[in-house]
């Protein structure tokens, strides 16, 4: 059996969208891959949920560690999320027991990246993550492979799906913050403590990864200046619209001629640019390099589906490559090729 052996822990939105969905595409996989990718195991903090999804032939860990470390397992998808607990102990666990690790965990790379980072590389296999910031968009590969070799100086965007929806709802339908925010739940955008949504935590976190990435500096979440939308009232929305503008919730990231500034605030864009048009729950960023010059993705950054496509073509990636075959360094280069990070005056 030449399987990609896969364990899930974590079977919220997202995880379970993934079940479901490497079920549906088997075939395709086998097609792109040359070999099956199958989920061996689960583990979940409620073992009876409905979840619309058919477990019963899945082995269950009630431990997300054992899991991690399961002879049964190639590799680890960590989906439970939190910076501390179960999600930082079973992927160092799963990486020191020479499995693979793909997550979608922003705050634990934002926090503990380098620390991943280098037990990945130290038991040579490989840390993805294309789902940690902005959902479905490969920025991500593209940043980390994509535009080798450039010098990027530039990079912003919208990188909180639920942040973007709530101010476009605001905007369009003039329905309360609260409202809109109740929805964004609903629909499986927000993270489980939306507060990291609205106050700006969960793009600092996204962007502090593509800043460590575009510029080749350590992962610095501590360093970025942040403001959330919780006090954008539909006023501010109103005003902004008269004098040709849109709010939007952005982060961005720059090199200076004494370092980086990062930082995440709501900004007034003209009512004509690109970023203004992004609306619900779309994100987008842009990056600006020297070879390449401007690009810009857009696309869902957030939802079961969209979050669980990214996974998917993460898990692609592992099954296709060969033993001996190098994939991308964590951070697009090894940890100690990563400078200090200098912030600018
Ligand atoms: N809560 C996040 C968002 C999920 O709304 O963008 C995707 O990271």
């Amino acid at each position: 059996n030449n399987s990609l052996r896969v364990g899930i822990a974590g079977l919220g939105t997202v995880g379970a969208s993934l079940v479901r969905v490497l079920n549906e595409k088997s075939e395709l996989l086998i097609s792109q891959c040359g070999r099956p990718i199958t989920v061996t195991g689960v583990s979940a903090r409620d073992k009876t949920r409905d979840r619309g999804i058919d477990i019963s032939n899945l082995h269950w860990f009630d431990k997300a560690e054992d899991l991690a470390i399961s002879d049964d397992v190639d590799v680890y998808v960590e989906l439970i999320g939190g910076d501390e607990g179960p999600a930082r102990a079973s992927v160092l666990a799963a990486l020191n027991a020479g499995k693979h690790v793909v997550t979608a965990n922003k705050a634990l790379l934002a926090k503990h990246g380098l620390e991943l980072a280098r037990a990945a590389e130290a038991n040579g296999v490989v840390l993805n993550f294309e789902a940690a910031v902005a959902g479905g968009i490969p920025i991500v590969k593209t940043m980390r492979e994509s535009i080798s070799g450039n010098n990027t100086t530039r990079l912003y965007g919208i990188m909180n799906g639920t942040a973007n929806y709530i101010l476009t709802r605001m905007e369009r339908d003039e329905i309360s913050f609260e409202e809109c925010l109740a929805d964004a739940q609903r629909l499986g955008y927000a993270e489980a403590d939306p507060t990291f949504d609205i106050e700006g935590n969960d793009t600092a976190h996204k962007l502090a990864i593509l800043t460590s990435i575009a510029f080749g500096t350590e992962v610095a979440v501590d360093e970025i200046y942040l403001e959330g939308i919780s006090n954008i009232s539909l006023g501010d929305i109103q005003a902004a619209r008269d004098l040709g503008y849109r709010i939007k919730l952005l982060g961005v990231a720059h090199k200076t001629d004494t370092g980086i500034e990062q930082r995440v605030h709501p900004t007034m864009v003209p009512l004509t640019s690109v970023i203004a048009q992004i609306d619900g729950v779309t994100n987008a960023v842009a990056v600006e390099a020297d070879i390449v010059g401007s690009l810009l993705m857009s696309g869902p950054g957030a939802g079961g589906d969209a979050t669980a496509s990214a996974v998917m073509g993460d898990l692609a990636d592992i099954a296709k490559s060969r033993p001996g075959h190098q994939q991308a360094p964590v951070f697009g280069r090894a940890v100690a090729d990563l400078k200090p990070y200098q912030r600018a005056e």
